[in-house]
């Protein structure tokens, strides 16, 4: 056996990922991501670990796949052998000189005995709160096969029925892959992601840069590359088109680099995969980069929370009227619910999902089209639901006549100013 990538070694341990990365953190291994690699020995020494640990860690089995882990029930079991076997871990082995767990991976470093119950309940509490789906959006230059690299993963064909085969709305849609739900949201080049970002409101849990392997990076690439860094969401680099002749992947990492963006083969940390939205080649892979960078992001929501969700579109329909594309983040929408958005409030007509079907109500991490809005929201603005539609016309008043206010404060500087210049 030669080196060997931390989830691979995971995954045949039957640890989930978290709990890897917390024991490379104890025996003071650096690593990147849990695609990085570890020499042979530190490999011997976990499976020690982990043979040592016994049923604490591995009675909890490999990582449950995402549907099992919303089951409430099972939350506290594996957060007891999580939390136990993580501060039997940080108590028997030293992390070395500045080797502290990584920011959000590990929270149990070297706690004294007397903290430990109260991490205990804190860990189990937020533990309780279950998984979510990723959101991940696509981004790229034009005509680089965003929508048929979504296509292939949807196995329908979106850019088939398109006007030019040129995106002109934002979709959001719910794939079911192999390894478990994921939201994936394509954009016109990145417009809807910008437009969103800039009112305040980060939907996307991950972002796919795509590059054509026979074109590498074009300035929307670059301009993508910077929304996803300044919204510091992860980043996955897709090479598409590697079925081209003409491809040259190689090139592509090349020119990343220069960009102070080195691939994991380089040296770096950055993901790079290989696909072919045509061949359907890599694309696997992808969405196992995709499961895993979720997984590390630990992404969390509470479907009986209170509900909060970001349009991400809104548009009049002939027939139907207004209609909006609300991204559900946060507790769960039902039919009747009365919403606000901005100064628009609606009462929820009827709801349908990516696919078009009609459904009665949404969780976390589903994007859900909504009838029933007066006016047509704003993307990226925030929606949040009232107990009824008195509450939300108060709501609506407060914001409107707050809005008032600023509107004349902002008036009343101009005049201070323009006084004070003929002064
Ligand atoms: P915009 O939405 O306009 O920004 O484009 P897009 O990035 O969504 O690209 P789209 O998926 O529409 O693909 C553009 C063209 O590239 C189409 O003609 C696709 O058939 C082609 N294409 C996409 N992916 C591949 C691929 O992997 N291999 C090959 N050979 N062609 C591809
Ligand atoms: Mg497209």
């Amino acid at each position: 056996m030669s080196k060997v990538r931390i989830y691979t070694l995971a995954k045949e341990l039957g640890v989930d990922n978290h709990k890897m990365l917390e024991i490379l953190d104890g025996l003071g291994v650096s690593y990147k991501s849990v695609s990085s690699t570890i020499e042979e020995d530190t490999v011997e020494l976990i499976k020690q670990i982990v043979e040592e640990e016994g049923a604490a860690v591995t009675g909890g089995g490999s990582e449950p796949d995402q549907a099992a882990r919303t089951e409430p029930e099972q939350a506290p079991v594996e957060v007891q052998a999580a939390v136990q076997s993580g501060t039997v871990l940080s108590g028997t082995l030293e992390p070395a000189p500045g080797q502290l767990p990584v920011e959000g991976r590990a929270t149990e470093a070297q706690p004294r005995p007397s903290e430990v119950a109260v991490q205990e309940v804190s860990a189990a509490a937020a533990q309780e709160i279950p998984h979510r789906a990723p959101v991940v959006t696509i981004m790229g230059h034009v005509d680089h096969g965003k929508t048929s690299l979504l296509d292939y993963i949807r196995k329908t064909k979106v850019a088939a029925k398109e006007a030019g085969g040129i995106t002109q709305h934002v979709g959001a849609f719910e794939a079911k892959t192999s390894k478990g739900r994921i939201v994936f949201i394509d954009t016109p080049g990145h417009e809807a992601f910008t437009t969103i970002r800039a009112r305040g409101a980060n939907v996307a849990d991950i972002a796919i840069i795509v590059i054509a392997a026979d074109d590498s990076l074009m300035p929307q690439t670059r301009e993508a590359i910077a929304h996803a860094q300044a919204a510091k969401v992860p980043m996955i680099i897709a090479i598409n088109k590697i079925d081209l002749a003409q491809a040259d992947p190689e090139k592509v990492k090349t020119d990343l680099t220069q960009l102070n963006l080195v691939p994991e083969e380089y040296g770096g940390d950055l993901i790079v995969v290989p696909v072919s939205a045509r061949s359907g080649e890599g694309v696997e892979d992808l969405l196992e980069y995709i499961s895993l960078t979720a997984e590390l992001e630990d992404l969390r929501a509470d479907p009986k929370g209170q509900f909060s969700g970001v349009v991400i579109e809104g548009k009049v329909d002939k027939q139907a009227g207004v209609l909006a594309t609300v991204m559900v983040q946060e507790g769960t929408l039902h039919v009747g619910d009365f919403l606000v958005v901005g100064e628009n409030y609606g009462k929820i007509k009827a709801m349908t999902d990516s696919g078009g079907a009609r459904i009665k109500e949404a969780g976390p991490s589903t994007p859900v089209q909504i009838l029933g809005f007066s006016d047509v929201p704003t993307s990226g603005d925030k929606v949040q639901s009232a107990k009824n539609e008195h509450a939300a016309r108060e709501v609506i008043a407060q914001r409107a006549s707050d809005r008032r206010d600023e509107e004349d404060a902002r008036q009343r500087r101009k005049a201070q100013r323009s006084l004070e210049d003929i002064l």
